[in-house]
């Protein structure tokens, strides 16, 4: 018999954000039995969790969630009390070349998981959450003013941001319509440790160590909001712990960057750790073809959850951004490994036939 007080199901456990949750709640709550449900796709590295798989309150279940049969096993071999869903496909380039991944997975398995949690919950939502992670994507592109707030009409862009603002939608149609205790949060772009280097500021630090071209797309324009990913997780414990049932809280670092600019201050940084001379690692960059439908600029209002929960980042953005730096190049086995293989294909692809 478990002699645990809660049994909660994170979904994506060992993708970028998912690893950084699932590490933050083993460690913190002794007490809750935490089971990684995780495909394991390109994206999914149990490596990512090394430190904990062996925590007596940690499992690990691989599983796709585009398979309602195996989650209704899960919920039926568990009790299960908490959901917190991050399985996702997440690369916005990746989305434009193969959307039906981004279908099956972020809309199918999302609404498999919903059905599974209310299957296992029918005779009583007491006690239980369902917590869906999602993007500021969904708000679509701003101009050169205003943030996205909780209320801001959703206007998806990306066939990632169309499957997401899809899936935000199902589980608060769950909530509405069936009273599935749910609760959703829309974060800015993270930064940090263990992100796959597809993603820009890992593939651009991966790059500067081969000395090879920094891609930057279009004019390098385009502004991203940045938030420190253990923020994300912090922010995400609080919301499932005190989150009032069926509201939405955005998440953000207040921290707007043009990806150029960000760029330029990833070089000098790199320069300065790996004893270049000043100025070698900016001219590896390289203007490249935009991104399809490239939105323009993301900034989120995160006023909501600072009134009502008191969060707001604890990581400075210098801090951070250093700390990330430094995490990849201590490091560099993993970078070699996850860029190994099918990585290659899809780089190959995605950056040489241009
Ligand atoms: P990621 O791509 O690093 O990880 C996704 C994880 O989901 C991987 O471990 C992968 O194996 C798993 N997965 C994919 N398809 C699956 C399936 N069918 N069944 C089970 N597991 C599957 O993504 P991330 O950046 O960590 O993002 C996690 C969540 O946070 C996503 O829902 C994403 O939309 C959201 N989000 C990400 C960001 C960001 O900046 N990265 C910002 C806001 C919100
Ligand atoms: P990305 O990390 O893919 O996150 P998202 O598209 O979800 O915001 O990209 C961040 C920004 O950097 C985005 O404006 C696209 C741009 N970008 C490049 O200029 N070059 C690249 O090689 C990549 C991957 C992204």
């Amino acid at each position: 018999m478990d002699h645990f007080e809660k049994t909660i199901l994170i979904t994506g456990g060992a993708g970028f954000i998912g690893s950084h949750l699932v590490r933050l709640f083993v460690n913190k709550y002794p007490g809750y039995k935490i089971i990684n449900l995780d495909k394991l796709t390109y994206a999914g590295n149990l490596a990512n969790l090394k430190d904990i798989e062996k925590a007596p309150n940690y499992t690990f279940v691989k599983a796709d969630i585009t398979d309602a049969v195996a989650l209704n096993q899960l919920f039926a071999a568990h009790k299960i009390d908490g959901v917190i869903h991050l399985a996702a496909e997440s690369h916005v380039d990746r989305s434009i070349s193969n959307p039906m991944e981004f279908i099956m997975t972020n809309i199918v398995g999302t609404v498999n998981l919903l059905n599974a949690a209310r299957n296992a919950w029918k005779d009583s939502f007491e006690g239980k959450r369902f917590y869906h992670i999602s993007t500021d994507e969904v708000y679509g592109s701003l101009g050169e003013e205003g943030k996205f707030v909780e209320t801001t009409a959703y206007d998806p862009r990306s066939p990632y941001s169309a499957s997401k603002a899809s899936s935000d939608h199902l589980v608060r149609a769950y909530f509405h319509t069936y009273g599935l205790p749910a609760v959703v949060s829309n974060c800015s772009n993270n930064y940090g440790g263990y992100q796959f280097p597809e993603k820009l500021i890992p593939l651009c630090i991966n790059n500067i160590r081969h000395g090879k071209p920094l891609p930057v797309y279009g004019k390098g324009e385009n502004i991203r909001d940045w938030l420190y990913v253990v923020d994300h997780a912090r922010a995400i414990d609080l919301i499932f712990h005190k989150g009032v049932t069926g509201e939405t809280y955005n998440i953000g670092g207040n921290n707007e960057w043009r990806n150029i600019d960000l760029i330029k201050k990833l070089c000098e940084i790199m320069d300065r750790k790996l004893n270049r001379e000043p100025g070698t690692s900016a001219k590896l960059i390289t203007y490249v073809k935009d991104r399809a439908g490239h939105d323009l600029r993301y900034a989120i209002d995160a006023s909501k959850i600072k009134a009502e929960l008191g969060w707001e980042p604890s990581i400075r953005f210098d801090e951070g951004f250093e700390k990330t730096i430094d995490w990849y190049l201590e490091n560099q086995e993993w970078l070699d490994d996850v860029t190994s293989g099918s990585y290659q294909l899809y780089y190959e692809k995605q950056y040489v036939s241009r």
